[in-house]
């Protein structure tokens, strides 16, 4: 599970330091699927930021298919991680530690958003994390979002086991109204992403771009 009974939300970098305590990697060192398998939106050389990026895996992967690649995170531990993947992997990726609150985030700079399991945001958070994936892409730039179904919460193999954290596709496109979405797909898969997502799963992907 990505996240535990008590969810970490009141202590957000400890829980998440914690988590990622331990020498292998909680998600595995492999892109995650959605992203993988859209990630052909995005050019060569484009600008791409990479939200809550944990230990790498995203964001080392994006790199070494030629990305200019910026990613934050909450938990330095993670970060920490994703340096030495990156650093292993020979890839060059702009990293910070940082509150996505306290992120500086810029206007219109991006030709992409990935968010990949960013549901740790409950919904007012989730309101202005989401207002600012938007307003940091350029127009025309692309957002891949991956997340859990409230489904999820039957499987218990990964996520948070709170209700309001989950999405919807009803969800997404209110959220995302302002945005041309180009796929947003409900469905089940078997997800094998290290010990922290693993097993039958309810998901949802999103590709949305900027008007
Ligand atoms: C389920 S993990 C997903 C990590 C990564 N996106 C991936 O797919 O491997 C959620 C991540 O959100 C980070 N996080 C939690 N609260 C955060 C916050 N308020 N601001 C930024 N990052 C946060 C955690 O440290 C953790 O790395």
């Amino acid at each position: 599970m990505s996240q535990g009974k008590d969810s970490g939300f009141a202590d957000p970098a400890g829980t998440w330091n914690k988590r990622f305590a331990d020498q292998t990697y909680l998600f595995g060192t492999e892109p995650n699927e959605w992203l993988r398998e859209h990630a052909g939106v995005w050019l060569s050389g484009q600008r791409v930021l990479c939200v809550a990026d944990g230990e790498g895996r995203n964001s080392v992967w994006l790199a070494r298919r030629g990305l200019q690649v910026d990613a934050f995170d909450i938990a330095e531990v993670g970060v920490a991680k994703a340096r030495r993947l990156a650093a292993e992997q020979g890839a060059n990726v702009n990293y910070q530690v940082a509150d996505c609150d306290g992120f500086a985030w810029p206007e219109a700079a991006y030709d992409g958003v990935a968010a990949i399991f960013v549901q740790f945001a409950d919904p007012a958070l989730r309101e202005r994390l989401f207002a600012r994936m938007r307003q940091c892409l350029k127009p025309g730039g692309t957002l891949l979002l991956q997340g859990y179904t409230p489904k999820q919460l039957e499987y218990r193999t990964g996520g948070p086991p709170v209700l309001s954290h989950l999405y919807t596709a009803a969800l997404l496109r209110e959220a995302f109204a302002a945005m041309d979405i180009v796929e947003l797909r409900d469905y089940e898969a078997d997800v094998a992403e290290g010990s922290g997502h693993l097993g039958r799963s309810a998901l949802i992907g999103l590709v949305a771009r900027r008007r």
